[in-house]
């Protein structure tokens, strides 16, 4: 059994400091991808208020296709440059969206979603993964969780 407590009444670089470490000894020796892509789906729903989807797109062939994540069922595969996954992924850049409704090409996968964090995972230059953290609440996301998923995802770059 694992059991984690996030801060939640710390301020954000603290609560991602802990959700980083909490990563990190979940993850570290173990070589399988999907099991780490689903402990950090995981964590990243247990620590990361007022989220209604969080989780990963994996890229293959130069598609994403969804991988682990905590939220309702999801499109399946998002075309490279499309929506703001696929944005992230061709770009290589964390993709912050305070209002999914005025992003040009958005993919509605929930339609409770209004702002959208979405962040790389890079190895050897090439984007592997994105991590994708939808909330219901406009304007969730600042720079400060963009800085933590995006340590979160340095972490995971040869860990899944
Ligand atoms: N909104 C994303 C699609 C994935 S879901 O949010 C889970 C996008 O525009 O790429």
């Amino acid at each position: 059994m694992y059991q984690f407590a996030p801060p939640f009444e710390a301020a954000k670089p603290e609560l991602y400091r802990e959700l980083l470490s909490a990563a990190d000894s979940l993850t570290a020796g173990e070589p399988d991808a999907v099991a780490n892509m689903a402990n950090c789906a995981a964590l990243l729903w247990q620590f990361v208020p007022r989220l209604n989807w969080a989780g990963f797109y994996r890229a293959i062939n130069h598609e994403l296709v969804v991988g682990p994540f905590i939220g309702q069922p999801a499109c399946i595969r998002i075309a490279w440059g499309q929506g703001v996954c696929g944005t992230a992924a061709a770009s290589g850049a964390t993709q912050l969206v305070a209002d999914v409704h005025a992003f040009l090409g958005h993919i509605a996968c929930d339609a409770a979603s209004r702002s959208e964090l979405v962040v790389p995972v890079m190895r050897d230059g090439a984007v592997v993964a994105v991590i994708d953290l939808d909330s219901p609440e406009p304007d969730r996301f600042d720079s400060e969780d963009a800085k933590g998923i995006e340590v979160l995802a340095a972490l995971l770059s040869a860990r899944i």
